[in-house]
């Protein structure tokens, strides 16, 4: 009985080995060769921003609220104006409505949500920071009392 199993596995082990040496042999058929190059050519690093700009007046479409009041505001007065964008990051990839509603889409797509840190790391000295700041930076769309006072792109 046992004699007999150990026939059997070395009959197996054989087949195996000879399967083998076969298959590794010639190259495989129907495999794909390598076909045309890439098409585009990767970008050097660094030479681009991760996401690209697309302009306050695009974020007006739907905050208006937040625009008019920024439009008016010191940061808009800036010679070299500080936008939505400086603050919440470019806008190319988060900027439709499938992504902007959905926070954390957007947020992986390079929305910003700026603190303390953020504006007194390039802009604000720290010790001229005041906690309202956030609050104050434009106006804020009121928190919908009602399902009917929500956002004006509704249904959009
Ligand atoms: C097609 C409409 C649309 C456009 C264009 C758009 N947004 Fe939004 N955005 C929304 C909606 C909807 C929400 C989620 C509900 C809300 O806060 O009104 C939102 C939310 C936000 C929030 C709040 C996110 C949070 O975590 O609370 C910020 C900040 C924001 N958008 C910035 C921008 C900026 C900056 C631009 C321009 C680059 C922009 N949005 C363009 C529709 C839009
Ligand atoms: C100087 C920086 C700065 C600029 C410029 C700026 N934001 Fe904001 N934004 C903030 C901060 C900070 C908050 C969070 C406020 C808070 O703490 O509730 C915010 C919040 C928001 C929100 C969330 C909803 C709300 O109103 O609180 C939206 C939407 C938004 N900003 C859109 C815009 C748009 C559109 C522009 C350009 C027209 C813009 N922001 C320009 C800093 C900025």
């Amino acid at each position: 009985m046992v004699r007999k199993l150990m026939l059997l596995f070395a009959v197996a082990a054989l087949a195996s080995l000879v399967a083998l040496a076969q298959s590794s042999g010639k190259p495989k058929p129907g495999k794909p060769v390598a076909k045309e190059p890439a098409k585009e050519a990767p970008k050097p690093a660094g030479t681009e921003p991760a996401h690209k700009a697309v302009g306050p007046e695009k974020c007006k479409m739907c905050h208006k609220i937040q625009y008019d009041s920024w439009a008016g505001s010191k940061h808009a007065a800036q010679k070299e104006k500080v936008e939505c964008e400086t603050c919440h990051g470019n806008g190319a990839d988060y900027v439709t409505m499938a992504v902007m509603k959905d926070e954390a889409k957007a947020k992986a797509a390079g929305l910003l949500m700026p603190g303390k840190e953020f504006c007194t790391a390039k802009c604000h000295h720290a010790a001229q920071w005041k906690d309202d700041m956030c609050q104050k930076v434009h106006a804020h769309k009121p928190k919908p009392a009602s399902p009917k006072a929500d956002s004006p792109v509704k249904g959009k």
